[in-house]
């Protein structure tokens, strides 16, 4: 079984990045601007905005985060984002999720303007995605397909079925999957967690992609001989044995499955460090269709 390792292909697309900012430094230009609103002290949102930040110091971008407290009021957000929209010196935005609930969040990712829309959350970035349009395509999908290019995995008339309808992950997946291009051309299945006899379209698939958020969900008795299988979930499992109090557990079993499948993508390691990578190149993206 391979082994599709997010980490060794993360680290060169990063030195690539870094290697266009240092041309744009050369040349005495401004590098880009990522800025994150981050509302309220959640452990994993905490954790993901820093991480964010760090990619953009290592690459030489420009970040910004703006924290605030779970008490923020939605008009002191919405305030904020409209001052982001209008300064010319940011290129993109992203408002880490969840909200607090007394926060809409309809509101605020309609409020973002599309053209600085990195997340692709905006109902603009997501219907032009649909119709196959250029856009920003949100960061996890986006990984999923850089995975999917980089290992040059044949998808053309293959079955993917994808496990999880969230509109972060599992619907922009399925019309990615399903567009006319070279990696992602197949025939698609959206199951989610009303989908009845689930195991048995997960049993279809040559490519499987979990999108579930349940620890280790999908088993090796699931699949298809030789299946393909891309492991979205990151969830905290508590085990009072690691100095953090908790380990990441993806949705796959990957111990149970790798007998099964032909290819898993590990957690960590896997598809996370491509995610993170697909908001850099939507920031660049952004700084480019502006300069
Ligand atoms: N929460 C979980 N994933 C994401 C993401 O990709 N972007 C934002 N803004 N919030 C998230």
């Amino acid at each position: 079984m391979q082994i599709l390792n997010g980490l060794q292909v993360a680290k060169t697309i990063k030195e690539q990045i870094t290697q266009e900012v240092n041309t744009l430094k050369q040349k005495g230009l401004r590098v880009p601007h990522l800025a994150a609103i981050l509302v309220g002290s959640d452990g994993a949102s905490q954790t993901y905005v820093n991480s964010k930040e760090a990619d953009c110091k290592q690459v030489g971008f420009d970040s910004s985060v703006f924290r605030y407290d779970e008490t923020a009021t939605e008009q002191e957000i919405l305030d904020k984002v409209e001052e982001i929209n209008n300064n010319p010196n940011i290129d993109g935005l992203i408002v880490q999720l969840p909200l607090p609930k007394h926060i809409s969040e309809l509101k605020v990712t309609q409020m973002i303007n599309a053209e600085k829309d990195v997340d692709g959350f905006h109902t603009i970035s997501l219907g032009k995605l649909l119709k196959g349009e250029d856009t920003f395509i949100p960061a996890t999908p986006y990984g999923i397909l850089m995975m999917l290019e980089l290992y040059n995995i044949e998808t053309t008339g293959k079955h993917c079925v994808v496990v999880g309808r969230s509109n972060i992950v599992g619907r922009p997946m399925s019309v990615l999957m399903s567009q006319n291009t070279k990696y992602g051309n197949c025939t698609v299945t959206l199951t989610h967690s009303k989908t009845q006899n689930l195991e048995s379209f997960v049993q279809q698939a040559d490519i499987v992609i979990a999108a579930l958020g349940k620890p280790e969900f999908i088993k090796g008795s699931m699949l298809k001989q030789g299946a393909i299988v891309i492991d979205v979930g990151i969830t905290r499992v508590e085990d009072s044995s690691n100095p953090k109090g908790y380990i990441l557990k993806g949705d796959v079993d990957f111990e149970d499955v790798k007998e099964i499948a032909s290819a898993v993508t590990p957690v960590p390691g896997g598809v996370g460090p491509l995610t993170r990578i697909g908001l850099l190149k939507n920031t660049f993206k952004s700084y480019l269709k502006s300069n």
